[in-house]
């Protein structure tokens, strides 16, 4: 088992599953297919642990590039996975919330969202976030508007606007900053991802592809994660 501390919250990009699936030479689809596997066994693992917030990223505004299949493929996995996993995630206490546009997703998938949104939102266990069309860029760009528009109607002063103000104008409202940020499959780029939140997260990057990305994987970077010095701009005596 993994020793204190714990990191209260855990942002994961979970990367990897194309080449998952090159390596194994089936379709893109079949890696996703797999990612979800993963995802499911860490999203457990990490509610039985007391981790308190779990962000995971799924779907940047940026993967609209991708092929129309591929899309599809994924925008169908996640419909299944909101279908079939509410129950358990529900009864589990687990709070799910969005990060990211859910205007912007087909009409299918908003409707799952809310609903496991609602449904789950006085849940009072793990706080599980589940980034979809999001990017960090847009969502410090919808900050801004949230507090200049509240600013025009006279409710905040713009000297009153400080870190504190912002960070309650982000998706993450209310959570703790990123303690530790895990991104699988050897990229070291943060893609758009938690851009405030993470400012002093410790980093994390494992060979593994996502797909094969085990619970002992995830122990491991626990570990370390509670071997790291954390200084925030201070000394340490
Ligand atoms: C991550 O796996 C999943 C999503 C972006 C949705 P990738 O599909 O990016 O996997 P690679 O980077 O091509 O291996
Ligand atoms: C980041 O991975 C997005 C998700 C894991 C959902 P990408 O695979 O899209 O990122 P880049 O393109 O390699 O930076
Ligand atoms: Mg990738």
């Amino acid at each position: 088992m993994t020793n204190p501390p714990l990191p209260r919250h855990v942002a994961i990009i979970m990367d990897g599953n194309g080449r998952w699936a090159k390596q194994h030479k089936i379709r893109i689809a079949l890696g996703h297919r797999q990612g979800v596997e993963t995802l499911r066994a860490i999203i457990r693992e990490s509610s039985d642990l007391g981790i308190e917030a779990l962000s995971l990223y799924a779907f940047s505004t940026e993967n609209w590039r991708r092929s129309p299949d591929e899309v599809e493929a994924l925008m169908g996995l996640l419909l299944e996975f909101f279908t079939s996993e509410i129950d358990e995630l529900d009864q589990k206490n687990v709070c799910i919330r969005i990060l990211g546009d859910k205007e912007g997703m087909p009409e299918k998938q908003r409707e799952a969202l809310y609903n496991a949104e609602a449904r789950t939102g006085k849940n009072t266990g793990l706080k599980l976030n589940i980034a979809l069309n999001y990017g960090g860029r847009a969502e410090l760009v919808r900050a801004a508007r949230i507090l200049a528009e509240k600013a025009v109607r006279g409710e905040i002063r713009p000297d009153e606007i400080d870190e504190a103000a912002l960070a309650d104008a982000l998706y993450t409202k209310g959570l703790p900053d990123v303690d530790l940020l895990i991104r699988t499959s050897g990229e070291m780029r943060l893609s758009n991802f938690l851009l405030f939140q993470c400012a002093y997260a410790e980093f994390e990057f494992p060979e593994t592809l996502w797909p094969d990305f085990s619970l002992e994987d995830y122990h491991k970077a626990l570990e370390t994660f509670a071997s790291r010095d954390r200084r925030f701009g201070g000394r340490k005596a």
